[in-house]
């Protein structure tokens, strides 16, 4: 086959897939990043990237506990080994005596291995005081696996429509990239800014009203807390969304991975409330996605996550079960990083007082930069930047003079495109544009990961203020947001 019949006969889907934060801006990142080993003069010396929320990349140590565990599996003779604790050896002990042939080298359930399923079942009971079941829990390799199981669900036309899902609007482009490769219609509904990036009733039901016209809407994606948002929704908002979700008989896929990333409210769980609820909410279809990628651990490069689906017809169970079972199984390390995650060493136990002290080191850092970035963003000319409730991203609004939108149209960039770009070849900071997680009309965004270590993320912050001055300057004009 030609290479030209082939592009003709590949997937068109797969064409409309967009994924900006790892976009054109971050290739560009790359290429100035290689500019400089070669002694190419630039006005920076290095390239800061805050395009993606990976701490391990940004210089998060990882915790020991997870780390010692992992080897020990991986590497069984380890285990008499006089310098690891024995909560450790007992953990992985108790791993390997699930796996097949006591070994991360074969494959598990598809589903994932039972303890580790036992032990999430037990997480989330303790977190919602609401029974969890491990037969209810899939394990994948990470939430983004997870996503685009639970989305293929809804492929395919129903009653002669189109099926489409609902999605925030901003959103994290899991969503939008899946939705577009599983040739699923998006209909997107707006977060709304003026209210800290609220899910507002009405226009959940417009964006549903109006889809409806020509998609058969089967599903709706809410993220919380938010990315790139960083908000942590109210229960009342919340009980609007399942009442909302629960008249339109929609499949609710709350993305809650950044529940272990909040500064200062508590996490109410989709599950929990909708329990609370009673019925008939409390009999609502759901999907939990949770994962090692965030979190306090922060591993992403353990590709692990789970799903908890607590209630699913028999038949959608069964198809379910069918992709995960092609799938194989997640990664093996992955599924024991994650049995950390759900649960770390307790207070008593040899390995609890150098994890406290890890986590310290976490939490501490999270409230730092969020504050921070909270202040400094606020403080420089035409930015504003919601309160940071949680995740590990600020997202603020900003304008730019007319002139340097014509100037972005004329290069075929979108204004944030064309100023994000001129950030990075300026002070080398690597942002995406607002425009990669969708924004309402007229506005302008960019999200910036916030977890640096603090010189550099104060060098960061400065960069970006300094910059917007000589930006405004240099296009300076009547001011314009589009
Ligand atoms: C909101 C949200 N959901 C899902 C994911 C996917 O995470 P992973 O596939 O690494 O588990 C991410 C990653 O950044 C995310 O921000």
């Amino acid at each position: 086959m030609k290479l030209e019949s082939t592009s003709e006969h590949i997937n068109q889907n797969l064409l409309n897939i967009q994924y900006a934060v790892r976009g054109p801006i971050v290739a560009r990142a790359a290429q100035i990043e290689k500019e400089l080993e070669k002694g190419v003069k630039k006005p920076f010396d290095r390239v800061v990237r805050a395009n993606i929320g990976d701490c391990h990349a940004l210089g998060q140590a990882p915790f020991t506990f997870i780390r010692q565990v992992q080897a020990l599996v991986a590497c069984p003779q380890l285990l008499s080994s006089p310098d690891i604790p024995d909560d450790v050896k007992a953990r992985a002990r108790e791993l390997l005596a699930d796996c097949t042939k006591g070994s991360v080298g074969a494959y598990s359930p598809s589903q994932g291995l039972l303890v580790v399923r036992r032990r999430a079942a037990q997480y989330l009971s303790t977190r919602d005081g609401v029974p969890a079941y491990p037969e209810q829990i899939y394990l994948g390799s990470g939430a983004s696996d997870l996503i685009k199981a639970v989305l293929s669900l809804f492929g395919g036309d129903l009653d002669g429509k189109p099926s489409a899902v609902m999605i925030p609007i901003p959103q994290y482009p899991v969503f939008s990239g899946t939705l577009s490769e599983l040739g699923i219609q998006q209909a997107h509904y707006y977060l709304d800014e003026a209210q800290g990036w609220a899910m507002v009733a009405d226009e959940l039901e417009r964006s549903w009203t109006e889809a409806s016209k020509s998609s058969a809407v089967r599903a709706l994606v809410v993220i919380n807390p938010g990315n790139p948002t960083g908000q942590v929704l109210t229960r009342e908002n919340m009980e609007e969304i399942i009442k909302f979700a629960h008249r339109r008989r929609l499949f609710l896929l709350a993305d809650e991975v950044y529940q272990e990333n909040i500064v200062s409210k508590p996490f109410l769980s989709f599950k929990k409330v909708m329990h609370e609820m009673g019925a008939p909410y409390s009999s609502m279809e759901l999907a939990s996605f949770i994962t090692a990628s965030k979190g306090w651990a922060a591993e992403c490069g353990a590709r692990a996550g789970l799903v908890e689906i607590p209630r699913l017809t028999e038949t959608a169970r069964r198809a379910f079960e069918a992709t995960r079972a092609v799938a194989q199984c997640p990664n093996l390390l992955g599924q024991c990083a994650l049995d950390c995650v759900m649960k770390p060493p307790a207070p008593g136990e040899l390995s609890h007082e150098r994890f406290a002290h890890e986590l310290a080191t976490v939490r501490r850092t999270l409230c730092e930069r969020t504050a921070t970035a909270y202040q400094k963003l606020n403080a420089i000319p035409t930015f504003s930047c919601n309160p940071i409730d949680a995740s590990m991203f600020a997202f603020p609004r900003f304008s730019v003079p007319a002139r340097a939108a014509v100037a972005a149209r004329a290069h075929g960039m979108t204004p944030d495109e064309f100023y994000c770009l001129h950030l990075l070849e300026e002070t080398g900071v690597c942002v995406v544009p607002g425009s990669g997680f969708g924004q309402a009309e007229g506005t302008l965004h960019f999200r910036t990961t916030i977890l640096h270590p603090r010189e550099e993320f104060s060098y960061m912050m400065d960069q970006i203020a300094n910059f917007h001055v000589r930006f405004l300057k240099e296009y300076e004009d009547e001011r314009s947001e589009g």
